[in-house]
C-alpha cells in the first residue's frame, strides 16, 4: 500500500515546527525518580515513541507544586533542580528529530497530598476526588495568586529545560485548571466563578503569565474537553465560546478530548468496544471557531482512522495514547505501509490504566515491554535451538515468534485448524470483535519471523520424540473449570466456552450465569442477544457471583461502560450469591446466609474460570533438555500475563 500522505505533512503550532501530524498523548507513567526528576527509565520509554516516528511527544502530567503530586512518582517541575532531567530528555527526543512538550498542571482536587504530605488538595471550591475520596479546599486569592506565578514558572523551567513548549490541561472537570473551568466543580462566589467569563478568569490569568514567564512564542497547547457528555456539564456550544477568547489569549493548538470525572466515561480513555475517534466531530466543530491548530485525541488505533480524521478536515493533528503504547514504531510502519507489522491496540486498559491502578508497573497488554525499552532489546541467541512451541494460543504464538526472531528454529503445534486457541472465543461477545486484531496480527508475525506452523496437529510424546527438540514450551491453555458440587451434570448446566462456541443452541427462556467476572458478564451479553426473539419469547439473564461486585477484573473505564449496558438489557445480578445445588430446572442458592431456590431455568452457565491444561511437561521430561510451562498452561490468567510470559520465555532460551 502506498504511504498515508496527510499524517507525514508537517505542521506549524505557533513557532513549533513539527514534522508530522502524529502526536503522543499525555500518559501518567509513574516512571519518574520518587522526587519527580524525569529518569533514565522515562527517557528511554518516550525517546522510543520519538525513534519510532512519532512527530510531538506530550509527555505525562508534571506538577508546578511541591506538595501536591498525582501519582506517587510525579514528574515536576517546581524548581530549578528539575531542569537538567529535561534536558536529557528533550535531547533523547530531539535526536530523532521529534518535539516534545510538557503537560504542566497543578492536579487541584486529584492532589494525592494527604497521603503524601499531610495537606488537604485544593480546589476552586469544596468537591470531592472520585479516586482518594478527599474533599478539597477552596483556594483563598491570595493563594490563586501564588499558583498562577508557580505555573509561570514551571514552563520557564520547561522552556530552559528545552522543551518545544507545553501543554495546559483544562479538560474533563479534572485537575485545577480544569475545575476551574468546570460548572460542577467551581461553584465560587468571587470573580473566579460565577458565569463562565468568570470560570475563565483563572485558565486566562495562567496563560498570561506562562506568557510573561516562558516568552510569547512558547507555544500553549490547550487540552479541553469538547463536551462534558454529563447531566448538568456544558456542551460544544461552551467549546465554542471559550475557544475564540483562549485563541486571542496566546493559544497556539487546542487539543480537543471529551468527558469528565468521575462519570470515568467512555470518552476520556475510550474502552473495547466503543467507537473510534468519537471527538472527531468535537474537534471540527472547534477547528470552525479558531484559525490555530486543532489536535483530536480518543481511540484512534489504526493508520486508517488516523488519516480520514484529516483528509475530512475534522482536525489538524491526531494525539494517541494507548496505541502508541502498543506500538512505539506506529508512525514509522505507517509511512512505510507496513500497516500488518503494527501491534494492535484493542483498548483493553489491562496493561496502562489498570496496570498502575492495580499497582502493577503500567504498560500494555500487547507489548509487555512498554516501559522496559531499556532493558529489552531482542537480543540474538548464543547458540540457534530446535524450539517446539506447543499449543498456538496468545503465549505460544508470542514464544514462537520471538525466539524465531532471536534465531530459533522453531515450530508451533496447535491441535485446532487455527491460531488463537481459547482466546478466539473471548472475541464473540457483542463489542468484543476487534480482538480478532490481536490473533490476526499475532499469526502474521508468525509467518514473517518463518515459523513453521503445522495445525490440526496433537502433540504426544511420540510426536516429541521424533522431533527431538532441544527446548519444549507448553502452552497449551486451560479448561473449564468445573465445580464439584451437587447436580453438576444436569442438562441444563453448560460451561461458557461450549456457549460461545456456538455448541449450545441458545432459546428464549431464563439463563443462569455463575461466575460475575468479565467473562461471565460478556456471555451474558452475548445470551441475552442471541436468545432474543421478538416473535417468539424472551431472554432474561441473572448473574450470579460470590463476591460483593461483578467484573472487577476489567478496566475502570471498561467496566463502566459494560456495567452500563447490563442495566440498560435488564440483565439482573445477584453479588454475594453462592450455588449450593445444581437442581433440575434450576439452583439452590445461598445470599447473605439465607437459603433460595431458583427455578423455571432453561440454561445454566458456567463461568468460573478455567484451569490449567498439561498434559506433556511430566512425560516429556525426560527426552527434551529444556521443558517450559507458561500462559493459561502454567496458571490461569489474562491476556497480559500470557503475552508477557511467551516473551520472557522466548527470551531466556
Ligand atoms: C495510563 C494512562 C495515563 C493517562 N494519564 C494522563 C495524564 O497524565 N494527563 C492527561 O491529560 N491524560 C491522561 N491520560 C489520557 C490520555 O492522554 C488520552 O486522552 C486517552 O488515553 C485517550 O487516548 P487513546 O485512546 O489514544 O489512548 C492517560 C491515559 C492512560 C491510558
Amino acid at each position: 500500500m502506498s504511504s498515508p500522505s496527510r499524517l507525514f505533512e508537517p505542521i506549524s503550532i505557533g513557532s513549533m515546527e513539527v514534522k508530522n501530524r502524529i502526536a503522543m498523548a499525555p500518559m501518567a507513567t509513574d516512571y519518574a525518580e520518587s522526587d519527580g526528576t524525569i529518569s533514565e527509565r522515562l527517557i528511554d520509554y518516550l525517546a522510543a515513541r520519538a525513534r519510532g516516528g512519532v512527530g510531538l511527544i506530550t509527555s505525562e502530567m508534571t506538577t508546578i507544586d511541591e506538595f501536591s503530586p498525582y501519582i506517587p512518582r510525579t514528574v515536576a517541575l517546581w524548581d530549578e533542580k528539575f531542569i537538567p532531567g529535561f534536558r536529557k530528555l528533550t535531547d533523547a527526543v530531539h535526536a530523532h528529530g521529534a518535539k516534545l512538550i510538557p503537560q504542566i498542571a497543578h492536579p487541584g482536587p486529584e492532589s494525592l497530598s494527604p497521603f503524601f504530605h499531610q495537606k488537604q488538595p485544593v480546589g476552586p471550591s469544596p468537591v470531592m476526588c472520585f479516586v482518594t475520596k478527599h474533599i478539597s479546599r477552596e483556594l483563598d486569592r491570595d493563594e490563586i495568586e501564588t499558583i498562577i506565578e508557580q505555573f509561570g514558572e514551571a514552563a520557564r523551567r520547561a522552556r530552559e529545560g528545552g522543551c518545544d513548549g507545553m501543554e495546559l490541561h483544562a479538560a474533563h472537570s479534572y485537575m485545577l485548571v480544569g475545575s476551574f473551568l468546570s460548572p460542577l466543580r467551581n461553584k465560587r462566589a468571587d470573580e473566579y466563578g460565577g458565569d463562565l467569563d468568570g470560570r475563565l478568569r483563572m485558565p486566562l490569568r495562567v496563560i498570561e503569565r506562562i506568557r510573561e514567564r516562558a516568552g510569547k512564542d512558547f507555544p500553549i497547547i490547550l487540552r479541553i474537553s469538547g463536551d462534558y457528555v454529563i447531566e448538568g456539564g456544558t456542551g460544544i456550544e461552551e467549546a465554542q465560546y471559550i475557544a475564540p477568547i483562549l485563541e486571542q489569549a496566546g493559544i497556539a493548538a487546542f487539543h480537543v478530548s471529551a468527558g469528565m470525572y468521575p462519570d470515568y466515561s467512555s470518552r476520556i480513555i475510550p474502552p473495547t468496544g466503543t467507537p473510534l475517534c468519537p471527538n472527531a466531530g468535537l474537534a471540527r466543530a472547534v477547528k470552525d471557531v479558531v484559525e490555530v491548530p486543532v489536535m483530536v485525541v480518543g481511540r484512534i488505533n489504526q493508520v486508517r482512522v488516523a488519516e480520514e480524521v484529516l483528509e475530512r478536515g475534522d482536525a489538524d493533528m491526531v494525539v494517541m495514547g494507548r496505541a502508541l503504547l502498543a506500538e512505539p514504531e506506529f508512525a514509522n510502519k505507517a509511512r512505510a505501509g507496513r500497516l500488518e507489522d503494527i501491534a494492535p491496540c484493542i483498548g483493553c486498559g489491562i496493561g496502562c490504566v489498570a496496570g498502575r491502578l492495580e499497582g502493577r508497573d503500567m504498560t500494555c497488554v500487547i507489548n509487555p515491554w512498554s516501559g522496559r525499552e531499556g532493558e529489552t532489546a531482542l537480543v540474538p541467541a548464543a547458540k540457534p535451538r530446535k524450539v517446539m512451541v506447543i499449543g498456538a494460543g496468545p503465549a505460544g504464538m508470542e514464544a514462537a515468534r520471538v525466539a524465531a526472531q532471536r534465531g530459533h528454529r522453531v515450530t508451533l503445534f496447535e491441535r485446532a485448524s487455527k491460531t488463537g486457541g481459547l482466546f478466539n472465543l473471548a472475541a464473540v461477545p457483542p463489542h468484543k470483535q476487534e480482538l480478532t486484531r490481536v490473533t490476526k496480527y499475532l499469526t502474521t508475525q508468525l509467518a514473517k519471523a518463518e515459523v513453521e506452523l503445522r495445525l490440526n496437529t496433537e502433540v504426544t510424546e511420540s510426536i516429541v520424540a521424533e522431533e527431538k527438540p532441544d527446548v519444549a514450551i507448553i502452552a497449551t491453555g486451560g479448561a473449564p473449570l468445573v465445580p464439584d458440587v451437587p447436580g453438576i451434570d444436569g442438562p441444563k448446566v453448560t460451561t461458557y466456552q461450549e456457549v460461545l462456541a456456538g455448541r449450545v443452541p441458545i432459546m428464549p427462556g431464563k439463563v443462569l450465569i455463575i461466575g460475575g467476572g468479565v467473562a461471565g458478564c460478556e456471555t451474558a451479553e452475548f445470551m441475552f442477544q442471541q436468545g432474543d426473539y421478538p416473535l417468539v419469547g424472551h431472554t432474561s439473564v441473572t448473574i450470579i457471583e460470590m463476591r460483593d461486585a461483578i467484573a472487577t477484573d476489567m478496566s475502570p473505564e471498561g467496566r463502566v461502560v459494560l456495567m452500563d449496558r447490563l442495566r440498560r438489557k435488564g440483565i439482573e445480578i445477584m453479588v454475594r450469591t453462592r450455588v449450593v445445588e445444581f437442581l433440575e430446572d434450576g439452583v439452590l442458592v445461598e445470599r447473605d446466609g439465607q437459603q433460595e431456590v431458583i427455578r423455571g431455568i432453561e440454561r445454566i452457565v458456567l463461568c468460573i474460570g478455567i484451569c490449567p491444561v498439561d498434559e506433556l511437561s511430566e512425560r516429556i521430561a525426560d527426552k527434551v533438555g529444556e521443558v517450559h510451562v507458561i500462559g493459561d498452561a502454567k496458571e490461569a490468567r489474562r491476556l497480559c500475563e500470557a503475552i508477557s510470559e511467551g516473551r520472557e520465555t522466548a527470551m531466556a532460551i
